[in-house]
């Protein structure tokens, strides 16, 4: 069986994202995709919302699992026995750190490769802290997050962040 993780801190999970793990689902036998607890980020969303909003937004796909990797992403793919790491490349502004941690990961385990997947055009310029930031000002997110979790993402906006309009 081959196996991918879609690493992320998925922070939240946005139309991007769904893209890329709903595009490795038709590619490998199991899509494995990784909460990674990110030690030099500071999250907005809890490990165990992030999870449930990545549920909901991957429901009825049927070789996906949502699991968390609060280590070295290396060790875990090596433990979970995946041959790639499936990352979504945005705009060039992404390629040199995620060369870097391609080479790292190889590095620090040799039994899996880093497969990039070129994003889908409308998502180039799409990140989690660019939702959290027009969410914080009180616009509009409905076109960059899965309609199935917009009104949690809404929620907790306003909780963290009190829309400053
Ligand atoms: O969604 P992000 O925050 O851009 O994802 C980055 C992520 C989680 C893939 C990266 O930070 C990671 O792999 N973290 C796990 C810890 C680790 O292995 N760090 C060294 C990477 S070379």
């Amino acid at each position: 069986m081959r196996i991918a993780v879609c690493p992320g801190s998925f922070d939240p999970v946005t139309n991007g994202h769904k893209d890329i793990i709903y595009r490795a689902s038709k590619l490998f036998d199991r899509v494995v995709v990784s909460v990674t607890v990110n030690v030099m980020k500071n999250p907005s969303f809890t490990v165990v919302e992030r999870i449930q909003m990545i549920e909901k937004a991957t429901s009825g796909l049927g070789n996906v699992v949502i699991d968390v990797c609060d280590g070295l992403l290396a060790d875990y793919v090596k433990r979970i026995g995946a041959c790639a790491i499936i990352k979504g490349l945005r705009a060039v502004s992404d390629f040199e750190y995620e060369f870097q941690m391609a080479l790292a990961n190889k590095t620090l385990y040799d039994g899996a490769e880093t497969l990039f997947l070129t994003t889908s055009s409308e998502n180039m310029y799409l990140s989690s802290s660019l939702v959290k930031q027009i969410g914080a000002y009180g616009g509009d997110i409905s076109p960059f997050v899965p309609e199935c979790i917009l009104e949690d993402i809404k929620r907790r906006i306003v909780e963290i962040y009190k829309p400053i309009n």
